[in-house]
This record gives C-alpha cells, sequence and structure tokens, in this order.
C-alpha cells in the first residue's frame, strides 16, 4: 500500500493529538477522527453484542450450578458493554437499533473446523473470531483464556484514549474481561491437570490459535498507524500481540500445552 497523503489539517491534528489534545461528547470532531473512531467502535459494538450471544447458550450447558451463574454474569457483560459502546455511536449519529434488527449478529458457522483468516461473511463490523461457533465446554474456557485476554490488551490502549466518552466507559469493561480471562485461567489449569482432558485441550486450542491471532489483525496494515496517530490506540497491532503473546507463552508453558506456528501470510483471503 502506498504511504497515505495527509493533509495539513490532519497533520495539524496529529501534533495537537500528540500534545493531549482530547474531545469530549459533543465536541465537533475533525472528519478523519470521526471515521476512524466510528470505525473502530462499530468493530467493538458488534464484537461485544456477538461474543454475547455465542456465550449464552452455555449458560444452560455449563457443567454445574455455579458455572452457570459464571456464566450468566460473562454474559450480562458482554451484553453491557455492547450497550456501552452502542450508545457512544448513537451519540455520533449511528443508528444501531436499525444495525441490530438488520444484521445476523448471532451468526455462526457450522462447520467446525472453517478457518475464514480475515474474511468477512456478514454485513456486520465483528471481529472474524466471533463468527466462529463455541461448540464445546472446552471452547468457551479458550475464548475467556485467549479472547477475552487478546481483548484486555486491546482495550488497555483505551484506558487513554483521546476520545474521552469512550475512555470513561472502558474503565469498567476492561476490569469485567479481566474477570473472564481469570476464569478462563482457572479452568485452562483444571483442564490441563486432568489427563483425559488435555489431549482435547490442546486439539482444541490448536483449531482457535490462528483465529485468535488474527484478531490483532494485519501487522503492515496502514489504519493501525493512523489510529496511533488519533490517539485511538497507543501501540501496533504487533506490539499489542507480543504484549499478549508473552503472557500465553508463560502460561502455556506452565500447565505443558504447546503453541501452534501461525504464519500471518498464510490467512489473508
Ligand atoms: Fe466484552
Ligand atoms: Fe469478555
Amino acid at each position: 500500500m502506498s504511504a497515505r497523503e495527509y493533509s495539513a489539517e490532519d497533520l495539524k491534528l496529529f501534533e495537537d493529538i500528540k500534545n493531549g489534545k482530547t474531545f469530549d461528547k459533543g465536541d465537533e470532531l475533525p472528519p478523519l477522527y470521526r471515521k476512524m473512531l466510528i470505525n473502530l467502535l462499530w468493530m467493538q459494538g458488534d464484537s461485544e453484542y456477538s461474543g454475547g450471544l455465542g456465550y449464552s447458550p452455555w449458560i444452560a450447558k455449563a457443567p454445574d450450578m455455579r458455572e452457570k451463574v459464571l456464566v450468566a454474569q460473562i454474559v450480562k457483560d458482554e451484553m453491557r458493554h455492547a450497550s456501552v459502546i452502542y450508545r457512544l455511536l448513537d451519540d455520533l449519529g449511528q443508528d444501531t437499533q436499525s444495525h441490530i434488527a438488520k444484521t445476523e449478529l448471532d451468526y455462526k458457522l457450522e462447520d467446525d473446523k472453517a478457518q475464514i483468516g480475515f474474511k468477512r461473511l456478514k454485513d456486520d463490523y465483528r471481529v472474524n473470531i466471533f463468527y466462529y461457533n463455541i461448540k464445546y465446554w472446552t471452547d468457551f474456557i479458550l475464548f475467556n483464556f485467549l479472547m477475552d485476554r487478546a481483548a484486555g490488551h486491546q482495550l488497555e490502549d483505551t484506558l487513554q484514549s483521546s476520545y474521552l466518552p469512550w475512555k470513561k466507559g472502558i474503565e469498567g469493561i476492561y476490569k469485567e474481561e479481566i474477570m473472564h480471562l481469570t476464569h478462563g485461567d482457572k479452568w485452562v489449569k483444571i483442564l490441563a491437570a486432568d489427563e483425559k482432558e488435555k489431549p482435547f485441550l490442546q486439539e482444541r486450542l490448536n483449531l482457535w490459535w490462528p483465529r485468535v491471532m488474527n484478531v490483532f489483525g494485519n501487522s503492515k496494515g496502514q489504519a493501525n498507524d493512523i489510529y496511533v496517530r488519533l490517539g485511538l490506540k497507543r501501540r501496533t497491532n504487533s506490539e499489542v500481540r507480543d504484549a499478549f503473546l508473552a503472557e500465553i507463552h508463560k502460561l502455556c508453558d506452565e500447565v505443558g500445552l504447546v503453541i501452534p506456528e501461525y504464519k500471518e501470510a498464510d490467512q489473508a483471503v
């Protein structure tokens, strides 16, 4: 991709943001800022909502009463996250109600082994991992262990966002994502310590691994650089991915799970 040409206004905006400029509810937003902010919010809102819908069957299917309560709590959290983000979008003049009504955010792939890379399947903005079906309790646990952790790392940047309503909303969301990943960590240890469960845990980790690595996007994508310049992200995709990887490697080493190889180049569709 050739380098994007920025206008003089864009360059002035980058400079102002670097020097601490922020935007609040009701402020007039520069066109580039508004466009990129709305992109990220749609991606998060649809992912939270679609994620909550994917988790919800597991209230009934969780192994015991205590776990049903915990899964119900997680589903409630994801729905609340979606509502917080959709409200921000509505405040920016987007119509989230009709979007939800006309898109199929509850759609999940039937093919359990499918790998869709970066290909879009429906007319929504969810991150691709939310197209896959959570088929087993082990998948639910891996979703907490991998995806809620990946989300936590991504949201960490938003704690310092230049868009103040988002920054404020993310504080509670971030804490709840930490609870979700802690649930994943607890159960990965339980399943990995069980000789009967461990091979299946490894098998499902192999299946989910490229899906979660794709969440960090294409490390060469230029959009990421703009997000950083606009103060909507702090780190590049590959920096966030490396922080996630360091944590996952340590945790998997502790319980004897092997992280599969991942090649970004193989994922482009
Ligand atoms: Fe969430
Ligand atoms: Fe979560």
